[in-house]
């Protein structure tokens, strides 16, 4: 048995505690945001014992966090790693490639979570978004499923916007324009991007602060400079600061870019529509924001439903979803990165009917990607997963 039960006998609450949970990649960005989740939610409560992998600080001492072993674990040591119940791992595709399958191969049955796409598409994973796919992840582990792998943060974040429009079965098919912070290209790529904002004002501030200097020349000497080479792009590889990038992830060949084809491909797969999936066509694009990304949704709807009547559907959905009011004080108060950055929640708003078809519809959304993009859905699969062994022991 891989989770035992933890009985509070005579109480109508029963907990199972995780037995033991190995935690890979916790230092690194999407990690220390999970560790840190689930700290302030009390997860590791019902985690007997933490044991945290490093690939390159093994035996040395690691964190004092509550339950947690005092030394840190290797992460390529597979007889370690296959004494765990649960295993997390966010310490990136390369590291799920290499240790996945040679632990599956030694027999091992534990479950399995995973920040990565390595193995989303997988016919053996499920993806994690319980607001929406509760009930499917609850049957694939009832069915013996042991992957549960996190999704694309850009299509966690549309999901779980559009929540209430999938509910009621609304949704005919969707363009989505993507605003994509640089936090989805990792944490050197966030320093970066501050790096270079920092290098632009340098060099401009010399006119800048020139009273009688022309708005034209300082433009000229920014344009020149983000042009000469000279700006630091090691991480990123191109100017994002004063400029945006529509491409993201690598080119299919086919005018698309990957993360584009996952719009239609995950969605299809979280709400279990593989055979009958709702289109979804994406341009994605990066912008200079540092952890929130936002998109423009143009959706097809199945029945000419009034803008009231939308609202309050998405609205409802799920206690994540904050409407905003579509007028300019709130949308700019409240539908930014800025406002909804370190927050849970999945700002909607501008939500319009298409001004020459009722039966479409315009919603732009904001969501943290470290967050609901990444972190969160994994912790609570622990909590599912801590739920779903009472049940079944009991
Ligand atoms: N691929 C996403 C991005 C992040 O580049 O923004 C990970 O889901």
């Amino acid at each position: 048995m891989y989770l035992y039960l933890l009985a509070l006998k005579g109480s109508r609450y029963t907990m199972t505690m995780i037995r033991n949970l190995g935690f890979i990649g916790w230092r690194g960005m999407v990690g220390s945001v999970l560790l840190e989740r689930m700290q302030e939610e009390g997860d590791l409560d019902y985690v007997e014992e933490l044991v945290l992998y490093s690939t390159s600080q093994a035996g040395q001492p690691g964190p004092e966090l509550a339950n947690a072993q005092p030394l840190l674990a290797d992460a390529t040591d597979l007889d370690s790693l296959s004494t765990m119940d649960v295993i997390i791992s966010c310490q990136g595709g390369d590291y799920t490639q290499k240790i996945h399958a040679p632990l599956r191969s030694m027999g091992w049955q534990g479950y399995w979570l995973d920040a990565s796409s390595t193995l989303r598409m997988n016919s053996d994973s499920t993806i994690i978004l319980d607001p929406l796919n509760q009930s499917m992840i609850k049957e694939n582990l009832a069915n013996g499923k042991r992957d549960f792998i996190g999704g694309n943060c850009t299509v966690s974040l549309m999901l779980m916007a559009l929540h209430g429009l999938f509910k009621e079965n609304l949704v005919e098919w969707i363009t989505a324009m993507t605003y994509q912070a640089i936090s989805g290209g990792g944490a050197q790529q966030m320093r970066e991007l501050l790096i270079q904002m920092g290098e632009i004002h340098e060099h401009a501030r010399p006119l800048l602060h020139l009273r009688k200097s022309s708005i034209l020349d300082i433009d000229s000497r920014v344009n020149e400079y983000l042009n000469s080479g000279a700006l630091t792009t090691s991480s990123i590889g191109y100017p994002l600061a004063n400029n945006l990038l529509p491409w993201i992830d690598i080119d299919l060949d086919n005018g698309t870019g990957r993360e584009e084809w996952k719009g239609q491909a995950e969605t299809s797969k979280i709400l279990g529509r593989e055979d009958n999936p709702i289109p979804v066509d994406s341009t994605c694009v990066r912008v200079a924001t540092l952890r929130c990304h936002s998109q423009a949704f143009t959706i097809a709807l199945s029945q000419d439903v009034g803008i009231d009547d939308l609202t309050d559907i998405m609205g409802q959905a799920n206690q994540w979803v904050k409407v905003v009011p579509n007028n300019k004080q709130d949308t700019l108060q409240s539908l930014t990165p800025v406002a909804v950055s370190g927050s849970m929640d999945i700002a909607v708003g501008r939500i319009r009917k298409n001004a020459f078809d009722s039966k479409i519809m315009t919603v732009f959304t904001v969501g943290d990607q470290l967050l609901w993009g990444a972190a969160e859905p994994l912790r609570r699969m622990l909590g599912i997963l801590s739920e779903q062994q009472a049940y079944s022991d009991s």
